[in-house]
C-alpha cells in the first residue's frame, strides 16, 4: 500500500475563522432562545467536537452542563470502520434536555448509534447540533435541528477535525484535495 505523507496533504480553505465565528454566534443565539428557562446538557462527541464545543458553549447564554462521549471507528484516515462508543456521560441524563454536539455528521452512523444508546437513558429531549453536515452522504436517517454549514462529498480538516489524527489545530476548515 502506498504511504501517504500526511504532513504534505494538500488542502484548500473552505470556511475561514470569521465565517465559523459568526455562524456559531448565530447558532448560539437560536439555541439560547429555544432553551430559555431550561438547563440543557451539551453532550460532545469526541474527538471532532472539542473545538466547536468550546466556542459553542460560550455563545449560549442559558445555564448549560457539559458531558462527552467518545466515538471511535477503526478505519483508515478517511474511511470509517467498525464503530465503538466509550466514556459517556458522568451524570444521569434521565429527564434532561440533551444537545448532542458534533463537528461533522457524515453517514450519520455515529449519531444514530449514540441516539439509540441515549434513548435507554430516558432523557426529556435529544437534539443534534453539528457545525458541518454532509446530508448527501447519509446512510442512517437522522434529524438534525441545528446545522452550521452544509457541505458536499469533501473530506474536511481543521477546527477539531482530523485526517489521520492531524490538522485538528488548524483554526479554519479546509478541504482535502486529491492529487
Ligand atoms: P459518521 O459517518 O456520520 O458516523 O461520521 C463519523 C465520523 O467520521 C465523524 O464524527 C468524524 O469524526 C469523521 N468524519 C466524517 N467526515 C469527516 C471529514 O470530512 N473530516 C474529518 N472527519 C470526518
Ligand atoms: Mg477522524
Amino acid at each position: 500500500m502506498k504511504e501517504v505523507d500526511l504532513k504534505a496533504q494538500p488542502f484548500e480553505l473552505l470556511f475561514s475563522q470569521d465565517r465559523i465565528e459568526s455562524k456559531i454566534r448565530e447558532i448560539g443565539e437560536i439555541i439560547s432562545i429555544d432553551y430559555a428557562g431550561k438547563n440543557p446538557v451539551l453532550l460532545g462527541v469526541l474527538k471532532g467536537c472539542f473545538v466547536f464545543m468550546a466556542d459553542l458553549i460560550r455563545a449560549i447564554n442559558v445555564p448549560s452542563e457539559v458531558e462527552f462521549i467518545s466515538a471511535h471507528s477503526y478505519g483508515s484516515a478517511t474511511v470509517p470502520g467498525e464503530l465503538t462508543l466509550s466514556g459517556g456521560p458522568q451524570a444521569s441524563l434521565k429527564g434532561r434536555h440533551i444537545l448532542m454536539v458534533e463537528g461533522v455528521v457524515d453517514t450519520g452512523r455515529t449519531a444514530r448509534s449514540i441516539l439509540d444508546s441515549l434513548k435507554r437513558m430516558e432523557p426529556a429531549s435529544v437534539e443534534i447540533v453539528t457545525l458541518l453536515n454532509k446530508t448527501g452522504r447519509r446512510e442512517s436517517e437522522i434529524e438534525i435541528k441545528y446545522s452550521g454549514f452544509e457541505i458536499g462529498n469533501d473530506f474536511v480538516i481543521g477546527y477539531g477535525l482530523d485526517h489521520g489524527q492531524m490538522y485538528r489545530n488548524l483554526p479554519f476548515i479546509g478541504k482535502v484535495i486529491d492529487k
